[in-house]
C-alpha cells in the first residue's frame, strides 16, 4: 500500500516576469493559495533578480518561493553565478537543480547536479532535482536508465538523512512546453520506478512532482497517482488562474479532502 503525503505544487517562471506585471501574479497566487487545504503546499521559482518581490508580496503567505538554479560553489570570482546562500537572504526555501534546459544549454553534467544540490542542502534550502529523458532515449527504451543514472548520481553523494530533505522532479523532456504532457500510467510508472531507489536510499517519503506540460484539464489525473506528488509548472505558472486550478486539483486529492 502507498502512503498518502501531502502535495506540493512549484511553479518555475523560467526567464519569464517584469517587476510590474509579477505583483498581480504574486498578490492572486499568495491569496488563491490561503483557500487551499492545509496538506497542499504552493511555492513558485523566480528570476534572482525578482527575489526581493517575491519576498516581500510572499511573505507571511502560504507560498514559498525560490530560485531556479544555484552555483556548484559557495563564493568567490565565478563571474555571473549565484551561491545558495544569496538566496537565502533573501528567504527563499527552495532551489530547482539540474533542470533539463540547464543540462540541455549550459551542458550541465549529472555530477555537477550533485554538487549543486549539496550546496542547496549546506545553505539549509529544499532542492528540487530534476531528472527526465529524452524522446530518443525514451524510444529507445533508456527511460529508466537515464533517470536512474541521474538520481543515483545525486543520491551518491548524500546520506539518508540528506536525501530525505530532497525534492525530486519527473519531467520528461519531450513534454516540456510541447503541450503533450505524459499520461497519467506513465508518468506514474516512472514515479515507482523513482520511489524504489528512493526506498532504497532510506528516504521513502520524499515529494516526487511531475512536470512537463501539466495543466488544470490534466493535473488531478496526474496528482492522483500513487507515487505523483505534486507538480513542477511552467507556462501555467505564469497565469494566476491556470496555477491556481492546478494548485486545486492537487486539493482535490489531498490527504485531508
Ligand atoms: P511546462 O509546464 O511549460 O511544460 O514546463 C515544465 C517545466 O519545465 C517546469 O520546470
Amino acid at each position: 500500500m502507498s502512503k498518502q503525503r501531502a502535495k506540493l505544487v512549484v511553479g518555475n517562471w523560467k526567464m519569464h516576469g517584469r517587476l510590474a506585471g509579477n505583483t498581480a501574479l504574486l498578490q492572486a497566487v499568495a491569496q488563491g493559495a490561503g483557500a487551499l487545504p492545509d496538506d497542499v503546499r504552493v511555492g513558485v521559482c523566480v528570476p534572482c533578480p525578482y527575489l526581493a518581490q517575491a519576498q516581500a508580496l510572499l511573505d507571511g503567505s502560504r507560498v514559498v518561493w525560490g530560485v531556479q538554479d544555484v552555483s556548484a560553489y559557495t563564493e568567490g570570482a565565478y563571474t555571473g553565478e549565484v551561491a545558495a546562500p544569496m538566496a537565502v537572504d533573501f528567504g527563499a526555501s527552495l532551489a530547482i537543480v539540474g533542470h533539463s534546459e540547464r543540462r540541455a544549454y549550459h551542458r550541465e553534467s549529472a555530477e555537477l547536479v550533485a554538487v549543486k544540490t549539496q550546496r542547496v542542502l549546506e545553505a539549509g534550502l529544499t532542492p528540487i532535482v530534476c531528472v527526465g529523458e529524452t524522446l530518443e532515449e525514451r524510444e529507445a527504451g533508456k527511460t529508466e536508465q537515464v533517470v536512474g543514472v541521474q538520481l543515483d548520481e545525486v543520491l551518491a553523494k548524500l546520506s539518508s538523512e540528506e536525501a530525505a530533505r530532497i525534492v525530486v522532479a519527473y519531467e520528461p523532456v519531450w513534454a516540456i512546453g510541447t503541450g503533450k504532457s505524459a499520461t497519467a500510467q506513465q508518468a506514474q510508472q516512472v514515479h515507482a520506478f523513482l520511489r524504489a531507489r528512493l526506498v532504497a536510499k532510506g528516504a521513502p517519503d520524499v515529494a516526487l512532482l511531475y512536470g512537463g506540460s501539466v495543466k488544470p484539464e490534466n493535473a488531478e489525473e496526474l496528482f492522483r497517482q500513487p507515487d505523483i506528488d505534486g507538480g513542477l509548472i511552467g507556462g501555467a505558472s505564469l497565469k494566476d488562474q491556470d496555477f491556481l486550478a492546478i494548485c486545486k486539483a492537487a486539493g482535490a486529492v489531498s490527504v485531508t479532502q
